[in-house]
């Protein structure tokens, strides 16, 4: 998909489809501009009321003028329209807009003011609305889906010359869009195929395309860094795990990196304490955390920021076998303490706490790691935000704050030492369980202790990574949230 922008007037701007804001039950400037030169069709339309004026309501309405057609999306009463109002009403927009035959359209949605964000901030909004609608996953299909594809062009209208700042944010949009469908891609495709050694060839075509560093560790490597807790989650299956080191660096070096840990659990089966058959299809998307990783590395490098990011993928599938890891099995983590696998599904926390000690020799200046690490998280939250749990609380509400002007929010939740308590275990230093209680905080509290040498928070992404039912597949979460930290570290937010 092409984004541009255009500067010419509404009404003399030619394309398949016009997209344009209703406040308050009438038609904005753009709108009223269009309709001078349509004979007011749209205020006609409006006026028999057939428009919700809740926003994100939408209505086509063929024109016949230079725009073929205009989409009207409702922002609400107004005059303000809301940061979450106007991202669900673009993303309202864009389905809709996908379900035309328009070949391409222009948005005119800038003119909306929304509480505190610029023209840059609304037009990487449309843009990233019209690639999330676009999205299709065929690659396991023998011949593409029929229907509608979309339009294949976008322009952002600019009526108040910010053209050049407006298409410095399409570029970002591009990038952050191209690597939030990498990390739907990966987490959609099958266990069969993404298994750990497809994910570091991935890393190391992406290290060539975009000018990264890439290292992948092998189970010998592991073996003589002592990833104890790691390998013991590898060692039931056939598939060989790795450890993938990427590297950007754009900041000369002189700064300490920040540092993405991504889960990647290529299949989930529990191992010998083996999941119910119902939906373990879904465990496909345990490994979301390392495509989140993929798709963020892919992002910045496009972007280029001046700060230098590490990413660590400890994966490998888990799964039951002769040689499988036993509960009760005690196993020497890379740092050192002892662990008592009481429960092999808690397996997540097992791979991540190799790679948080791993991180250590990197100095960084914060390690984040994003994992689809509890069903407890997707019971606490559901579905809308990402858990965070962080002891810092000045890296916790940036990401907060990430997470909202992204459109890709986190909630905090405890990470107290009172929790700590119910990893207690009577033949090691910790057991890698704590029980149903607070099963989110636990598991982010066994992770802790493995992440003591520098500012960290973790992305427990169980109930946002993916969508079940009807619509099944990837988000790509939260690969915007990660790239619009990472830009914020770099002062190029
Ligand atoms: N990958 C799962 C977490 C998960 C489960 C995510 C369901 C999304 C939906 C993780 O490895 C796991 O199995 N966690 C266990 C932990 C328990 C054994 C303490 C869980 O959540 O049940
Ligand atoms: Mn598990
Ligand atoms: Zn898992």
């Amino acid at each position: 998909m092409q984004f541009s922008t255009k500067t010419s007037a509404p009404e003399k701007t030619r394309s398949g489809c016009a997209i344009v804001a209703v406040i308050g039950g009438r038609a904005g400037e753009a709108g009223a501009a269009i309709d001078a030169g349509a004979e007011g069709v749209l205020a006609r339309a409006l006026a028999r009321g057939d428009m919700p004026t809740k926003a994100g309501s939408t209505l086509l309405v063929g024109t016949g003028g230079p725009s073929e057609r205009v989409l009207l999306v409702s922002m609400g009463d107004g005059p303000g329209v809301s940061v979450k109002a106007f991202t669900d009403a673009c993303r309202a927009a864009m389905r809709a807009l996908a379900a035309t035959a328009a070949k391409d359209a222009v948005s005119w949605l800038g003119e909306v003011q929304v509480e505190g964000r610029d023209a840059g901030w609304k037009a990487r909004t449309v843009a990233l609305a019209a690639r999330e609608a676009a999205y299709r996953f065929e690659r396991m299909k023998s011949k593409p889906e029929p229907g509608p594809r979309g339009p294949s062009a976008i322009a952002i209208g600019c009526t108040r010359g910010d053209a050049a700042a407006i298409g410095r944010a399409l570029a970002v949009a591009a990038a952050i869009a191209d690597g939030t469908d990498l990390a739907k891609d990966l987490g959609n495709l099958p266990g069969n195929v993404c298994t750990p050694t497809y994910l570091a060839q991935t890393a190391r075509s992406l290290a060539r395309e975009h000018g990264l560093k890439v290292e992948v560790l092998e189970r010998k490597q592991m073996e003589a860094l002592k990833m104890g807790a790691l390998l013991a989650v590898a060692q039931g299956s056939e598939q060989a795990p790795k450890f993938i080191v990427l590297r950007y660096q754009g900041g000369g070096a002189k700064r300490p990196p920040i540092v993405l840990v991504g889960k990647g659990i290529t299949f989930d089966t529990g191992g010998i304490s083996i999941k119910p058959a119902a939906e373990m299809d879904e465990m496909k998307f345990d490994m979301c955390g390392a495509a989140s990783v993929l798709g963020t590395m892919r992002a910045v490098a496009a972007i280029g920021p001046a700060i230098d990011v590490v990413g660590l993928i400890p994966t490998c599938e888990n799964m039951p076998s002769g040689r499988a890891t036993r509960p009760g099995d005690v196993v020497t983590s890379m740092s050192g303490q002892t662990v008592e696998i009481l429960n092999t599904d808690a397996e997540g926390r097992l791979i991540l706490c190799d790679a948080l000690t791993y991180a250590e020799r990197f100095r960084p200046a914060a390690v984040v790691d994003i994992a689809t690490l509890t069903g407890a998280c997707v019971i606490a939250l559901g579905n809308h935000h990402s858990g965070l749990f962080a002891r810092d609380d000045a890296l916790a509400d940036e990401l907060l704050a990430c997470g909202r002007d992204a459109a890709d929010t986190c909630w905090r939740m405890p990470l107290d030492d009172e929790y700590q308590d119910a990893l207690k275990s009577n033949f090691a230093d910790m057991g890698n369980v704590g029980g149903r209680a607070g099963g989110a905080v636990t598991a982010a509290c066994f992770l802790a202790r493995f992440a003591k040498a520098y500012p960290w928070a973790h992305l427990d992404i169980a109930g946002t990574a993916w969508r079940s039912g009807a619509s099944k597949g990837a988000s790509g979460r939260p690969v915007p949230l990660l790239v619009r930290f990472v830009l914020g570290r770099a002062g190029a937010a």
